[in-house]
């Protein structure tokens, strides 16, 4: 089924690469206008190109979550492009693989990647809902039962944790408790906010980062007898930003084969 978000304006931060590209790709084939944000304005450009070619509609705006006057200026320029903003997926971040924290013990934690990922992770994604908010308020029609929404991405490993990734488990925790929060505050107003919970991933990044061992590990927990796609977690944020979810709120959808039960 195509258009299922048809009239949505949509921002995908993180949209450059990994999860945020598969988001990106997919919500424009199903009729949203993407903006597709990130710093890296080459890897932004390539991800609208393709889906223009597949006869989407998106464009690339540069922001640097660790700063907010990106984030206000990247809100503006979304508005000034399309009129209004109706969703927000919330996929930028400093994960252990971008930052290479992977396997770092808190005993030697590394303070440039905890400044970077508290930057990115905690004040840009909370300067991303302070900005984005009263445009997505202002674009909901809650009695008649028109809303607009936010997804999040969390880390199904929050759960139970890892040895080894200090700053991201400290950084991504709180996502899910900032999505129920903001759910009860703007419900009334007509912003729908859920998260998706995503477990291990084969975007290309992480694909060049696991070891054997760790793969191992995750198939031994596992439900299912193989790995995630970008394209499943963009099918979840599909449906909870869709019109289909409109009694869908406050709400953590766990993608991750089964493997946090
Ligand atoms: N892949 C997995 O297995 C997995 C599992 C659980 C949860 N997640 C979550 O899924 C989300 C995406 O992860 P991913 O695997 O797709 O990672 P990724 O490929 O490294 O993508 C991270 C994205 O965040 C953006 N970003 C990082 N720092 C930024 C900053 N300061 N300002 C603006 N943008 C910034 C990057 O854009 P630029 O480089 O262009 O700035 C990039 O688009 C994250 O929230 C992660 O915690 C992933």
């Amino acid at each position: 089924m195509m258009g299922r978000l048809s009239e949505k304006v949509a921002i995908v931060t993180g949209g450059t690469s990994g999860l945020g590209a598969g988001i990106s790709a997919r919500f424009a084939a199903e009729g949203a206008c993407v903006v597709v944000t990130g710093r890296n304005a080459e890897r932004g450009e390539a991800v609208v190109a393709a889906l223009r070619e597949a006869g989407g509609e998106g464009c690339f705006v540069a922001c640097d979550l660790g700063d907010e006057d990106s984030i206000q200026a990247l809100m503006e320029s979304t508005l000034s492009k399309y009129g209004r903003l109706t969703t927000l997926v919330t996929s930028g971040a400093a994960t252990a693989t971008n930052t290479g924290e992977r396997e770092i013990s808190i005993t030697n934690l590394d303070n440039d990647i905890l400044e970077r990922s508290v930057s990115t992770n905690v004040y840009g994604l909370l300067w991303t809902f302070k900005h984005a908010i009263p445009h997505l308020v202002k674009a909901a029609s809650p009695d008649q039962g028109v809303s607009t929404s936010i997804v999040t991405i969390a880390t199904a490993g929050t759960r139970n944790g890892t040895p080894g990734m200090p700053s991201y488990w400290a950084t991504k925790a709180p996502v899910e408790v900032m999505t129920r929060s903001l759910a009860r505050e703007f419900g009334g107003a007509g912003v729908r906010v859920n998260c998706v919970s995503s477990g291990l991933i084969l975007t290309e990044s992480e694909r060049g980062a696991i070891t054997p061992e760790f793969e191992r590990f995750v198939e031994s927990i596992n439900c299912v007898p193989y790995f995630g796609q970008p394209e499943d977690i963009a099918a979840a944020c599909l449906y909870l930003c869709s019109d289909e979810a409109r009694y869908v709120s406050g709400a953590t959808l766990c993608v991750d084969g089964g493997a946090s039960i």
